[in-house]
């Protein structure tokens, strides 16, 4: 990533309060797909709701971010919590993500679509991707992001597909006031 671009996310987290646990709008409509328990991966998890929220539900959880701050806040957010969290600082764009299978790997708002693939590998078989990223129509009722950090219609699934994930969800909606695209995807072999 483009120097500076750590710093910029460690002061955008710095300060504010600790996020709320709960699932998200979107996480909700494909809490189904949630097994119960095994490993979990957060990619570019930030300051942890999610995370923490799924260690809540019972799954073993690791996030992992290029941010120190948000990497610090969601250790917090576990702690406060009462679970436990694993965290890696890494850089997606340059660094591998953190070894072992789990049986689900997450990311939700950051688009890097060459990481997907990758990301899927760390899927033990039966493991699920959960992914929720806004699409180009968000643009017609909200500024940013930026068309160039959006998804174009039908993109997500197509990556879901091509790297041989079995679709199970699949949504591009208007979900309150931002229009999401919400995969999940299982790994079957
Ligand atoms: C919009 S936030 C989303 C955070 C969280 N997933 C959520 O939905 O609340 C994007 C996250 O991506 C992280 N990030 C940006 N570039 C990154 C990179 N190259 N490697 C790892 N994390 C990165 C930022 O630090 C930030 O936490």
């Amino acid at each position: 990533m483009a120097d500076g671009d750590a710093a910029r996310w460690d002061a955008k987290y710095e300060g504010r309060p600790l996020p709320v646990v709960e699932p998200t709008a979107a996480l909700q409509r494909v809490i189904r797909w949630l097994p119960a328990r095994g490993g979990a991966l957060d990619v570019a998890g930030g300051d942890g709701a999610q995370a923490v929220w799924m260690a809540q539900r019972g799954l073993d959880v690791a996030l992992c971010d290029v941010s120190a701050v948000a990497l610090r806040r969601a250790q917090a957010l576990a702690t406060r919590a009462g679970v436990d969290l694993q965290t890696h600082r890494l850089d997606l764009e340059t660094d591998p993500l953190p070894a072992g299978r789990r049986a689900v790997v997450s990311c939700s708002n950051y688009l890097q679509p060459s990481l997907w693939p990758n990301a899927f590998e760390r899927l033990e078989a039966g493991g699920v991707a959960i992914w929720i990223h806004p699409t180009i129509t968000n643009l017609e009722r909200n500024a940013k992001p930026s068309r160039r950090w959006l998804l174009e219609p039908g993109q997500g699934r197509r990556i879901f597909e091509e790297a041989g994930l079995m679709v199970v969800h699949a949504e591009e909606s208007w979900v309150g006031a931002r229009h999401l695209c919400v995969l999940v995807g299982r790994r079957d072999g």
